[in-house]
């Protein structure tokens, strides 16, 4: 991991909040109600995805889910990072637990969010990803991700790799995760921009 990678990653902290939820919004000015899902994986205490999965979710009107791994990773930066790199550079796939009353068959479009780990997604967004590509079929995907400085890296090649043709992949987007808390505007715009690909 470079210099500007690592720090950008000290910020997070140590401890990851995960709770499992599922919410709709379908709050006004969304720019579509009912048919958006947003299903993500965060892991820090800073919550930078989660908070791009919340904005994302209020914008789109959509359900939200969580992500969490079977087993949590460590809650030590370091030592997530040291647990994660195998994972990631052999594109393993995490165990994850299953998320409950996500049922793929309502959506049409489904935004998926993680975090960027040592250049790709998190390994419990591939799980996900492997384990739903058939129930993505002839959906709309859109991976987003967050950051500590290396930007969209390897995330959005492999997320489509990881798909393949089964549904129609959108294109990605990368959000630094120390600025992402301020840039509502811009996610709300990248909602804006991908439903109206759908
Ligand atoms: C295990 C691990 C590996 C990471 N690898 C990278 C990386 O390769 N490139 C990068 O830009 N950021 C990397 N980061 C930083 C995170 O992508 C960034 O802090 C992100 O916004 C965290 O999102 P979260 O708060 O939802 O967990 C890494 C973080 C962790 C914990």
């Amino acid at each position: 991991m470079n210099k500007i990678v690592k720090g950008g990653v000290v910020m997070m902290g140590i401890l990851a909040g995960c709770s499992q939820e599922t919410a709709s919004a379908g709050e006004p000015g969304s720019v579509a109600t009912g048919k958006v899902a947003v299903v993500y994986f965060s892991w820090s205490p800073d919550g930078n995805t989660r908070f791009a999965a919340e904005a994302i979710a209020k914008k789109a009107g959509a359900a939200l889910f969580e992500i969490k791994a079977e087993t949590p990773y460590n809650s030590d930066f370091s030592a997530c990072c040291d647990e994660a790199k195998p994972e990631c550079y052999g594109k393993k796939l995490r165990p994850i637990k299953p998320i409950d009353r996500l049922d793929l068959a309502k959506y049409d479009v489904v935004f998926v969010g993680t975090p960027n780990w040592w250049g790709t997604m998190a390994p419990p967004v591939r799980t996900w990803v492997a384990q739903n590509k058939d129930a993505l079929k002839g959906k709309s995907v859109c991976l987003f991700q967050t950051h500590g400085g290396g930007g969209m890296q390897r995330v959005g090649r492999e997320f489509a790799e990881v798909i393949g043709d089964a549904a129609k992949v959108l294109p990605p987007k990368a959000f630094a995760g120390s600025s992402v808390k301020s840039a509502t505007k811009a996610l709300e715009a990248f909602v804006a921009e991908r439903i109206a690909l759908q």
